[in-house]
């Protein structure tokens, strides 16, 4: 198959004067690679961040933000899937707002939760299924789509949508 990056050219966005990245790449062999790409999220993010978690039914999305939170100092059991709540806030060094789209019946439904409330905050929130509510995402935000490889192994495709996110970009593949 024929991934994005194969493309020359790809996860590149041109400029008048620079060529910047938008799309960086990261494979975990194991949940603990997982919590390294967690980490580096953590320190890589704006201080208001919107990032859109995509990927089948235990790809690991929630396991994602459990690595983020972490990482600030969040206890791991306090982060669980936010599937019957909808939204769960978790306080560690950043703020942290957790969302889950799937029960939701409609676009409109995720806007009646008060989103934009959040969207604005000075928190990082994470929205799982985001490709259901996608209309109602900022244009400024970080995708992450989780790839399932194998048992243990994921796939992360972290992309940049807005200039926002270049840098979170930049300083992921810097952490390599
Ligand atoms: N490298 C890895 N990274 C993340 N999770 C992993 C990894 N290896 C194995 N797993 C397992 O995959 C599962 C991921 O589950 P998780 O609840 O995070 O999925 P999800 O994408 O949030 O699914 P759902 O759509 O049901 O909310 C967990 O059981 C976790 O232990
Ligand atoms: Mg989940």
């Amino acid at each position: 198959m024929t991934g994005p990056t194969d493309h020359p050219g790809a996860g590149v966005e041109r400029g008048a004067t620079c060529t910047m990245k938008t799309e960086f790449e990261f494979v975990a062999d194991t949940e603990a690679a997982t919590d390294l790409l967690g980490q580096r999220l953590a320190a890589a993010l704006p201080p208001a961040a919107v990032v859109a978690l995509s990927g089948t039914l235990g790809a690991g999305k929630t396991r994602l933000v459990q690595a983020v939170a972490t990482a600030l100092g969040v206890a791991a059991d306090v982060v669980t899937s936010p599937t019957f709540v909808l939204c769960q806030q978790y306080d560690g060094t950043r703020r942290i707002y957790h969302l889950d789209t799937y029960r939701l019946k409609d676009a409109d439904e995720f806007l009646e939760l008060g989103v934009e409330e959040y969207f604005d905050a000075d928190a990082l929130t994470f929205i799982e299924w985001a490709e259901r509510v996608e209309d109602c995402l900022p244009a400024e935000r970080l995708s992450i789509t989780i790839h399932i490889e194998d048992d243990d192994r994921r796939r992360f495709v972290v992309q940049s949508h807005g200039s926002q996110y270049h840098s979170t970009i930049a300083r992921l593949a810097a952490a390599e």
